[in-house]
């Protein structure tokens, strides 16, 4: 692998900005690439089914981490996923990356590295909100009955808008998303419910709800000694909190939501919950047994 180029160095920088790494890095993609084989495991003989995978922030294909300048190299979802050959392969692949130089490396080590499915990969530079609203458009469409979908979407920040999840509401995809409930939502709500316009906007467009009904599943009003003053008081585990409220949102997207991944940090502390969302029973039962395997 060309580790020793300037784009590298320039990719290395990025992915420390963006909180890459870490163990749980590799744990989130062999609980994914478990769960692509099952599916595909299910799907082999059902040849009728157009099977696509969608990732919505697929990277550049290798995730590079600098211990004390031990460079450690994994390789991504996106080449683990196309690597998958038996039982049987997807018949389409999109990945999905915003930043135009973390792209140029994901074209360069998908559709350019695998020539026998390059005709089936298809990188795209974009917003994944704008993509998984175009993936609902197709999907709805009648001509495009027989596809089923396998989705993962692995943002490092609060990047996915809860309208675009809502837009996939009955639609026969299976959809890994790992929602940042330490390092996101808990981080936005302060102890002491003053928070910014700009943060209050975040926490909006992230959870679809508004500000007051995130203020009363996150604080409780204390009374004080002059009774035209309020103080608000964040409630304990916001992060527990936060991770059921999305489940429930997903709830009622989706008919099925798997138990959580939990990803913490050195410090014991949650960063986020990896959820399994599907339509199917089965899907859910396959996705809660492979997360309770990774959190035992
Ligand atoms: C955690 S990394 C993905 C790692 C990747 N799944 C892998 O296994 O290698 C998140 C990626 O999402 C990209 N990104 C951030 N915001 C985005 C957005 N709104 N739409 C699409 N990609 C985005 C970042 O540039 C980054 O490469």
């Amino acid at each position: 692998m060309p580790y020793n180029s300037n784009i590298n160095e320039l990719i290395l920088a990025k992915m420390e900005n963006n909180n890459f790494g870490g163990d749980w890095t590799k744990i989130k993609i062999e609980i994914l690439v478990d769960y692509a084989k099952a599916y595909l495991t299910i799907m082999k003989d059902r040849k009728f089914f157009k099977l696509m995978y969608f990732d919505g922030f697929a990277g550049s294909g290798f995730i590079i981490k600098n211990k004390k300048e031990k460079i450690d190299v994994t390789i991504g979802a996106a080449k683990r996923i196309i690597e998958i050959s038996e039982p049987r392969s997807f018949d389409t692949y999109y990945f999905v990356e915003k930043d135009p130089i973390f792209f140029g490396e994901l074209k360069k080590n998908t559709k350019d590295a695998y020539p026998k499915k390059a005709n089936s990969i298809f990188p795209v530079c974009d917003d994944c909100n704008k993509k998984l609203i175009d993936l609902g458009n197709f999907l709805r469409d009648p001509k495009n009955k027989n596809v089923r979908t396998l989705a993962y979407i692995d943002p490092c920040g609060m990047q996915v808008e809860w309208r675009s999840i809502e837009s996939l509401r009955g639609l026969p995809i299976d959809m890994w998303i790992l929602v940042p409930t330490g390092l996101g939502v808990n981080r936005l709500l302060k102890k002491n419910g003053h928070i910014s316009d700009a943060w209050l906007e975040k926490l909006e467009i992230f959870l679809g709800l508004t500000k007051e009904e995130i203020g009363k599943r996150f604080y409780k009003k204390s009374p004080t000694l002059f009774e035209d003053i309020t103080h608000f008081e964040k409630e304990r585990d916001a992060i527990e909190k936060s991770a059921k409220l999305y489940q429930s949102r997903l709830k009622e997207v989706f008919e099925y939501v798997s138990k959580p991944y939990e990803l913490k940090n050195s410090s014991n502390s949650t960063m986020y919950h990896l959820y399994l969302t599907s339509n199917n029973k089965a899907a859910e039962k396959i996705g809660s047994d492979i997360v309770k395997k990774y959190n035992n």
